[in-house]
């Protein structure tokens, strides 16, 4: 009998900081709009994948699942490979689906690891590529630091080392409770919203402006562009029918005292994604100031800390 065959990977949310939140009428899950992203460290999804068995089996710590997405990762990735039935084990150290991004790490980290287990020896622009078509955001966690997804590859690429401009992020959790529209349900009803064209065209400049600004360091313009398109973004999702609000007031409480800190002149803005939870990125020497702000917003139940962290990678290498 041969041995079976594992390999374990690891991959980290990304927040993104000009946000995507539509699909391109193509196939391939290839956003509507460009976005950039800053991969973090701390949170981390590991991934074990073992060539075995007869049928794959799925496991989300330690529980039996059955997911339809990570089906249809692992049926494209059969559409281009000769892959045996396979035993995924998944496991984050942070809430799932609330938010924080965990389908951008899990994604990144199965495709990762199934080209290690199952020796496909693929680039990271081609896992990148894969992990984008069972979720788009995902294509941005093979990469570290900061991170673009963009026309034409559509495939993540990296644009700034983490090391060369380290952010940090404090993370309000203001829910465990798992979302009740999906991100790919919600973008489906966006498409339709009036305000949908302006989204999508407006977000190239926005995606210009951040791009420049993370290459020149200069927080205040990335501050500004962020802001304003993670607002642009939840205005758009109010505007959709039904609306998506997925903000609870803590949310919001936690909103106005970033705006609040910024407006005193501390190195801080907010970001918010498909969820309650409110991410406040800020330079390293007002990290203790912002985390003490949060902490007494009425309604915030803990406080998660990172910095700027790698791409996926696969254990022992
Ligand atoms: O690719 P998905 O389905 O994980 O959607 C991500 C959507 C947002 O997190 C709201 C925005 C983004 O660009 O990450």
């Amino acid at each position: 009998m041969t041995e079976p065959v594992s390999a374990t990977a690891h991959a980290h949310p990304n927040i993104a900081l000009v946000k995507y939140w539509g699909k391109a009428p193509r196939p391939g899950n290839v956003p509507a709009s460009p976005s950039l992203s800053i991969t973090l460290d701390g949170l981390t999804t590991t991934t074990t994948v073992t060539v075995k068995g007869r049928e794959d089996a799925v496991y989300l710590d330690d529980q039996p699942v059955t997911d339809a997405k990570i089906n249809a990762c692992l049926d494209n990735l059969r559409r281009r490979f000769d892959i045996p039935p396979l035993e995924v084990r998944t496991s984050n150290d942070f809430p799932t689906a609330a938010g924080l991004a965990s389908s951008a790490s899990g994604f990144a980290a199965l495709v990762t690891a199934v080209d290690a287990a199952c020796t496909l020896g693929l680039a990271a622009a081609a896992r990148s590529d894969l992990a984008r078509q069972a979720s788009a955001s995902a294509a941005r966690s093979v990469f570290g630091g900061f991170v673009v997804l963009d026309e034409p590859e559509w495939q993540g690429r990296p644009l700034l080392g983490g090391d060369a401009w380290p952010l940090r992020v404090v993370v309000a959790v203001t829910s465990d409770a798992a979302k009740t529209v999906s991100s790919s349900e919600g973008m489906r009803a966006s498409a339709a919203s009036p305000y949908f064209p302006g989204w999508v065209d407006s977000t190239r400049e926005d995606f210009a402006a951040a791009r420049f600004a993370v290459l020149e360091r200069d927080f205040e313009q990335l501050a500004d562009v962020a802001e304003h398109s993670c607002l642009k973004m939840h205005g758009l999702m109010l505007a959709t029918r039904p609306a998506l609000l997925y903000w609870n007031p803590a949310t919001l409480a936690c909103i106005q005292r970033i705006r609040a800190l910024r407006a005193d002149g501390v190195p801080v803005f907010f970001t918010v994604d498909a969820g309650p939870q409110v991410k406040a990125v800020c330079l390293p020497k007002a990290q203790d100031e912002v985390m003490a702000a949060l902490q007494t917003v009425e309604g915030v139940q803990r406080l998660l800390t990172a910095g700027l962290g790698g791409g996926a990678w696969v254990a022992g290498q």
